[in-house]
């Protein structure tokens, strides 16, 4: 199985995922800006476009905005009049670009782009008792990932949905190695495994990004 058929696979299921002209647009603009192409795919974007759905999660937290691609497609799930989105990112390019392509998609009221390392950001979440967020994507500085759970934590009740991405990457996962971004996948899925109060899996992806995946889990107390 080579990773052309997996990118073939993805253009294949094009029609289905149904990415529209803003998000291609939101894609544009992030590669004209010089911004690293390392957003989720199309598909994967859709997945978690439909756990918001499927979980009916008002308030979304994401760590690692880029040019905001995922952002649109979560924003997007969100249902209510509260729908909202609080997106971190530490590149304050990154954030403008994002800002940019959530206003062109018409998300500017729903989403507020905050600038600051994601630790830093999230503590002062915690300290300004913001409200809780429904759903929590982590998708940052892989060697952050345990200290971005336990702020999720922080920040959500049970029923609480929260997804980490890029935690497989091409199997290294499974194979202890020097390379932090590996040691901070492994650390979160260990983390949560022995977290009773988390109830989780992990999926494993191929696709236009390669072989990947995400941790997916559910606050249960
Ligand atoms: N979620 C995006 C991709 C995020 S890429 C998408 O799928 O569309 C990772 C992002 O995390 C980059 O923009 C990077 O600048 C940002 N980042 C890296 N270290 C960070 C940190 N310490 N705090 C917050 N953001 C960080
Ligand atoms: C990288 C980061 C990501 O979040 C991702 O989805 C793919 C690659 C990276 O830092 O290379
Ligand atoms: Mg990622």
């Amino acid at each position: 199985m080579s990773a052309e058929t997996w990118a073939a696979v993805d253009t294949y299921l094009e029609p289905l995922v149904g990415e529209d002209e803003a998000l291609r647009a939101a894609n544009h603009r992030a590669r004209e800006a010089g911004l690293p192409a390392i957003q989720v795919s199309a598909a994967q974007g859709k997945l978690l476009h439909l756990v918001a759905q499927l979980h009916g999660s008002q308030r979304a937290l994401e760590v690692g905005t880029l040019g905001g691609y995922s952002t649109i497609w979560l924003a997007r799930g969100l249902q209510g009049p509260g729908r909202h989105v609080t997106t971190i990112e530490v590149d304050p390019r990154h954030a403008d670009v994002a800002r940019e392509n959530l206003d062109r998609a018409g998300l500017a009221d729903v989403v507020e782009v905050r600038v600051g390392k994601g630790v830093d950001v999230l503590a002062s979440l915690v300290a300004d008792d913001v409200a809780p967020y429904d759903l929590v994507f982590i998708d940052a500085d892989k060697p952050s990932n345990v200290a971005y759970l336990e702020a999720a934590l922080e920040l959500t009740r049970p029923g609480a949905v929260i997804v980490v991405d890029n935690v497989v990457r091409a199997g290294a996962l499974a194979d202890p190695q020097d390379d932090e971004r590996v040691q901070g996948s492994r650390a979160v899925v260990e983390r949560a495994a022995q977290d009773a109060r988390l109830s989780g899996t992990v999926v494993q992806t191929v696709g236009s990004k390669g072989y990947d995946g995400f941790l997916l889990l559910r606050r249960l107390a």
